[in-house]
């Protein structure tokens, strides 16, 4: 079946011609085109027309998006949307100087997600979920990876993962599935710290693999978390397995995570806010997506990853809401596209590109998503706006009115 997605104002392709993915200077390049109108043959974008031929796709269903702009379909490539439980109090602590680690070192932080999410059933955490999926579509969200990371014990993982494989059967948008296993220690095993690594690399990982309940297996490489070398076991591990890296590293300390993430050849590196000029040198002539989370150093108030000097020193630089309870209790697309801009002096373009193919390629999803061009996924978010520098200079403001997935529409606010 095919359908016309007729005369918008706007159509941000983010064409890449075939290389699917934008370094450096290339993040400015998102090829935006008037005039044109998109052709969707079933799941798939068959192509992009000039209006001048309009008139040759006559009798095709319509949808009339006159006066719109079409973006990519959004992709959130590093969320902890899978949690349940509240951290406000500790949100409040914070307000009044305590500090993100000293409040993971007192037992609180992740752990007291992890407390939250282990008294929860399969059904609750799927029902707290749910409305946090539909708030992310309703942003133009197509793709959305979700790490586990909040049960620290075999079955509490299992069943986060069990949760979120659910979710991707209720929902229309790919969600990607992260094993997060290696997010901190939990508090039964804060003094054997061996054993825990030892359910993570020979129970966990094996039984995740076998079931293909992950895509990715992350870790975080930090002084309250774990160090260089048993990111490094676990990810020898994960990868004989079959799964694929990504990892956490350079967001409050320099502890080696870097040099592991470079050894394995990660998929990503993300957080980065104390990344060193000598590591960024090593990322920018690397594959590795850099993915940074403003919404971290908003939340947290605290040094914003050093996307200037990534662009241009020829960085894969991808976004991400980082969406999590602790650490940026924020969903909001918009809100961190404007702090990427505004904190982080990226262009709105490279914004842009940073939350469509270079979050793709953080997924390792980039040659069916991404960008507008023929023969990918017929992914797309349409925006109230004939001008798309609307969509950060709204901070915070929702300006999608419909997202379609797979050629179908999965939200319409068009009226
Ligand atoms: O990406 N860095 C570690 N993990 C999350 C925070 C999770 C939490 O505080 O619950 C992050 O910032
Ligand atoms: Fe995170």
């Amino acid at each position: 079946m095919k359908k016309i997605i007729k005369n918008p104002a706007q159509i941000v392709t983010v064409n890449t011609k075939g290389k699917n993915y934008k370094r450096g200077k290339e993040l400015k390049k998102i090829n935006m085109l008037e005039n044109h109108s998109i052709i969707i043959n079933n799941e798939t974008i068959e192509e992009i027309i000039s209006n001048d031929n309009l008139s040759n796709y006559s009798g095709l269903e319509t949808i009339d998006v006159s006066g719109k702009t079409v973006l990519p379909g959004l992709i959130d490539c590093h969320t902890h949307t899978a949690f349940s439980g509240s951290r406000a109090d500790e949100f409040k602590m914070k307000l009044t100087g305590a500090d993100y680690e000293d409040i993971a070192k007192a037992g609180g932080g992740i752990n007291s997600t992890v407390s939250a999410v282990r008294k929860s059933s399969f059904d609750e955490l799927v029902d707290v979920v749910k409305p946090r999926i539909d708030y992310f579509i309703s942003q133009g969200i197509t793709s959305l990876e979700i790490k586990s990371g909040y049960g620290l014990s075999f079955y509490d993982e299992i069943k986060l993962l069990q949760v979120i494989k659910h979710l991707n059967s209720l929902y229309k948008i790919d969600i990607i599935p992260t094993f997060l296993g290696a997010h901190t220690f939990p508090l039964e095993y804060k003094n054997d710290h061996q054993k825990y690594i030892e359910i993570i690399s020979e129970e966990l990982i094996p039984y995740i693999a076998k079931n293909k309940l992950a895509k990715f297996c992350d870790a975080f490489c930090e002084a309250t978390a774990f160090t260089a070398d048993q990111v490094d076991l676990i990810f020898t591990k994960a990868k004989e397995a079959g799964l694929k890296l990504k990892l956490h590293t350079e967001q409050f300390n320099v502890v080696g995570g870097l040099e592991i993430g470079l050894k394995h050849k990660v998929t990503s590196v993300d957080h980065l806010e104390v990344v060193n000029d000598e590591d960024i040198a090593k990322l920018a002539k690397s594959k590795i997506v850099t993915v940074l989370l403003p919404g971290v150093s908003f939340f947290l108030d605290y040094n914003y990853a050093p996307a200037r000097k990534l662009i241009d020193n020829n960085a894969i630089v991808a976004l991400s809401t980082d969406y999590n309870p602790g650490s940026s209790h924020i969903a909001n697309i918009s809100l961190i596209m404007s702090l990427a801009a505004l904190k982080m002096k990226m262009s709105i373009e490279e914004t842009i590109s940073a939350f469509t193919i270079n979050a793709a390629k953080a997924l390792d999803i980039e040659k069916e998503c991404g960008s507008i061009e023929a023969g990918k996924k017929a992914d797309l978010a349409i925006f109230d706006t004939n001008n798309y520098s609307d969509i950060i200079y709204n901070i915070g403001k929702n300006l999608n009115v419909m997202t379609i997935k797979n050629g179908e529409i999965i939200y319409n606010k068009m009226g």
